[in-house]
């Protein structure tokens, strides 16, 4: 399946993802440093913040009550957030396009 990556500065990239991937590491995986993803996938430091495609809303993994407090303390958070490290890529998500989200 595949994923497209925009960085910050618009930069767009596409790329294959292996199974068992979660976006995070699939964005790390490909170049882009920006995305700090500190505490390494285990949902406590939101800086793999991503804005996600609408239309691919309801095949994500659902958002825990942990991700949603963590996702409020950012000032750009807005109705297509999502931490990056709590969406596994599955199959369905094929043709996925994420922001990364500014810096916060
Ligand atoms: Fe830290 Fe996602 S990598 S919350």
């Amino acid at each position: 399946p595949k994923l497209t990556v925009v960085s910050r500065s618009g930069e767009e990239k596409t790329v294959e993802v292996g199974e068992g991937l979660t976006v995070m590491e699939a964005i790390r995986d490909n170049g882009f440093d920006e995305l700090l993803a500190l505490c390494g996938g285990c949902c406590s430091c939101a800086t793999c913040h991503v804005h996600v495609d609408p239309a691919f809303a309801d095949k994500l993994a659902a958002m825990s009550e942990d991700e949603d407090d963590l996702l409020d303390s950012s000032d750009h958070r807005d109705a297509t957030s999502r931490l990056s490290c709590q969406l596994p890529f599955t199959a369905e998500l094929d043709g996925l396009k994420v922001r990364i989200a500014e810096e916060d």
